[in-house]
């Protein structure tokens, strides 16, 4: 059984979708130990505790340090044994002690197809005057392993969404989500959990059972 940890800032849209796979058997062979938000009014808590999971707040306000804030989110993750940490939506920089102590063991959800429009900061869909940077007809969402860098790691899967002439960034990040996120994020730990998947240098290679 993969005991997964989630991280989460938001509304949790993704975090519902894993629970739902866990409770409709998309995703076998898991249990969720834990859901962490770095933002009190995340409702994404609220979808945890109605689904009777551990549910906390670590939010950086509450430290006087960076440190202080990663050192106490680090022992509460640590303190659930996980095997799998999954970001669903987690909007802060993963402190790299965490990440080194689970090397591959880190997957995130981007709103993108990876190596396009990722980086620092970025969130949702880059948009300028209402449409995707040079009118981009196709986007997506990658799940990927976490490495140091910024959307670097290894990519478990990708899937591509179509940008329609008359979209606003609601209604294509709506369509991403509904289309893509929801999908392959849960389809990833269900891999992983069935031993599917492996890194080899540096690239994620499907195993055949
Ligand atoms: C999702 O669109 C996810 O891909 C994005 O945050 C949203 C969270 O929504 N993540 C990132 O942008 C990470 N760089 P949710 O809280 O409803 O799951």
């Amino acid at each position: 059984m993969l005991k997964i940890g989630v991280l989460v800032s938001g509304g949790g849209t993704n975090l519902q979708a894993i629970i739902d796979a866990v409770e409709n058997n998309t995703i076998t062979n898991t249990s969720i130990s834990f859901v962490i938000s770095n933002n009190p009014n995340a409702y994404a808590l609220e979808r945890a505790r109605k689904h009777n999971i551990d549910a906390k707040c670590i939010s950086p306000k509450s430290f006087e340090t960076r440190e202080q804030f990663n050192e106490a989110l680090i022992d509460t993750i640590n303190s659930y044994h996980v095997d799998l940490i999954v970001l669903a939506g987690f909007l802060v920089i993963v402190p790299s002690k965490l990440i080194k102590q689970y090397e591959n063991k880190i997957i995130n959800i981007h709103p993108s197809l990876i190596p396009s429009f990722c980086g620092t900061g970025y969130y949702g869909l880059k948009v300028h005057e209402g449409v995707l940077e040079r009118g981009v007809k196709i986007t997506g969402a990658t799940v990927h392993f976490v490495d140091e860098g910024t959307d670097t790691g290894p990519i478990i899967l990708q899937k591509a969404v179509e940008v329609k002439d008359d979209d606003t960034s609601e209604v294509l990040q709506k369509r991403v989500m509904e289309e893509a996120e929801w999908k392959i994020l849960p389809e990833a730990i269900d891999l992983i959990s069935n031993g599917r998947i492996a890194v080899v240098n540096n690239k994620v290679k499907k195993v055949s059972l």
